[in-house]
């Protein structure tokens, strides 16, 4: 697997509160426990697997160490308050693709750390060789989906009732994607790669 260049601790200004933005070590697990703890249930349905179970947690946290997933995690202070991670398959046939995705604990949300995250992640995804970015939530996330559209990413599958939330009740799943390429050349073709490093 490609290492990731870009240096890490980063700072960065959200709406009066500076963040520093790191990469994700196993040493981040009590870390990632109370952030996963201070979210709604239904926002943990973006991803496939219940991250509220330990279980879930330790395979994240294994595959951080080797390196089947590349993470962020940012701080107020001692306070975790979003991390991000991008899960590549480098067995499958899709391993140019990489799966996306990001959480900011609800007091931190329209802040820009959001959209800061995802912005750190395209810098990621195109030192990990990344052609494609995918993510996924309910359809019903309407900030999250209007945050990700506004960065460049389409809506290209509707899967209907394909999560079942802890009451049973069914959701639809969207699939949002990104191409990495197409935009880092257009990028290129602007000059602004150096602006935005
Ligand atoms: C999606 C998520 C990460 C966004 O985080 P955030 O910190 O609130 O995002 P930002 O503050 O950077 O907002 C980004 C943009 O979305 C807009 N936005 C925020 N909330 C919105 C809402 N309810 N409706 C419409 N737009 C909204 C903001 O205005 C901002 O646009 P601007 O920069 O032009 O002002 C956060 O809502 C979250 O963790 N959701 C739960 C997990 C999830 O669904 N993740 C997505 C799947 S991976």
């Amino acid at each position: 697997m490609t290492e990731a260049l870009r240096s890490y601790p980063r700072s960065i200004e959200c709406t009066g509160s500076q963040i520093e933005i790191s990469r994700m070590t196993s040493a981040d697990r009590s870390a990632l426990d109370r952030l996963i703890d201070s979210l709604p249930d239904h926002d943990l349905l973006f991803v496939p697997r219940d991250i509220s179970h330990p279980k879930v947690i330790d395979a994240w946290v294994r595959a951080l160490d080797n390196g089947e997933v590349t993470s962020l995690i940012a701080r107020n202070g001692e306070t975790v308050v979003g991390c991000t991670a991008i899960v590549i398959d480098h067995l499958s046939w899709s391993r140019h693709v990489g799966e996306l995705r990001v959480l900011v604990t609800p007091s931190s949300r329209g802040t820009g750390l959001g959209r800061a995250l995802i912005q750190e992640c395209f810098a990621q995804a195109l030192e990990l060789g990344i052609k494609k970015l995918v993510t996924q939530m309910t359809i019903d996330q309407h900030a999250a989906i209007a945050v990700f559209e506004d960065l460049s990413f389409k809506a290209e599958a509707l899967f209907r009732h394909h999560v079942a939330d802890r009451m049973g009740e069914l959701h639809d799943l969207v699939v949002l994607s990104h191409d990495v390429d197409a935009v880092a050349k257009r990028h290129e073709l602007y000059g602004l790669s150096d602006a935005l490093g």
